[in-house]
């Protein structure tokens, strides 16, 4: 597959909001542990494509805060299919030179997967290819609380003047403040809404929705996504480029 060359146009950081494994597997007569596989799947091919396309960031909302409160086996198989994906998905990882990452409450992850990761993530660590992050366990609204807590302790600490706090010093305290901010959010399976994904971080993104479920999501979705983000303008709140009137 061709690489794109870097251009305005085409997005630094695109962020994934996977939704509608359930409603493939219910479409297909099968158990929704059949759907997350088939979603799992997925998360391969479009990591590949990304990669291979040159995107630089890709940030994939595998486990939300919220789905903690899902039933206990479903929390089991999507455990699992994560720990499978870390043990088996490595070389695809270190052959497109992959970096992986992860946000979220992690301390919250069983102790096993939490091993897994920290594993691949130290293995992955000098890959200057794509980064790949994972959203696991994680919400923006407990991503902010979290942060308020540390500059919170900073400022008890003596070591920070609640005076000095701006959104800089907001933003260098949150799960990971070396990535940009996501270009592109695409979500799958028809909603329209952000569920409490990368809050903070979005505020300026451009937002695609596809009625494809996750597991039917190709790279030629992908691409589609990566064209109506070419034809947007954005504008960070400041004027068109084109006169008006
Ligand atoms: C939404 O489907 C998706 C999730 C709950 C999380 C995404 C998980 C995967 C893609 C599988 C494993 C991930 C990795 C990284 C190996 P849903 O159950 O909410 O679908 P529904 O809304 O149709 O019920």
């Amino acid at each position: 597959m061709a690489v794109i060359a870097p251009s305005r146009n085409v997005p630094t950081h695109i962020a994934i909001i996977m939704d509608g494994n359930g409603r493939w597997a219910a479409a297909r007569h099968l158990p929704r542990a059949f759907g997350h596989r088939a979603g799992a799947e997925a998360v391969r091919r479009i990591t590949e494509a990304c990669a291979e396309l040159g995107i630089r960031y890709l940030t994939l909302y595998a486990f939300s805060w919220e789905n903690w409160d899902r039933p206990q086996e479903e929390i089991h198989d999507l455990m699992a299919l994560l720990d499978e994906f870390l043990a088996r998905e490595a070389p695809t990882l270190h052959r497109h030179r992959i970096r992986l990452r992860a946000i979220g409450r992690l301390q919250e992850l069983p102790p096993a997967t939490t091993v897994n990761l920290r594993r691949l993530m130290d293995e992955t660590a000098r890959h200057e290819g794509m980064t790949l992050t994972l959203a696991l366990s994680y919400g923006g609204r407990q991503e902010l609380v979290d942060a308020a807590r540390r500059l919170a302790q900073l400022a008890r600490e003596g070591r920070l003047d609640p005076q000095h706090i701006d959104e800089e010093l907001l933003a260098r305290h949150l799960y990971a403040p070396d990535l940009p901010d996501p270009d592109l959010v695409i979500r799958t399976a028809g909603e329209q809404r952000l569920s409490n994904f990368l809050l903070w971080q979005s505020s300026y993104a451009e937002l695609y929705t596809t009625s494809k479920t996750w597991p039917e999501f190709t790279t030629a979705e992908l691409l589609e996504a990566m064209a109506a983000y070419g034809r947007r303008e954005r504008r960070f709140g400041r004027r068109t480029t084109v006169p008006v009137g």
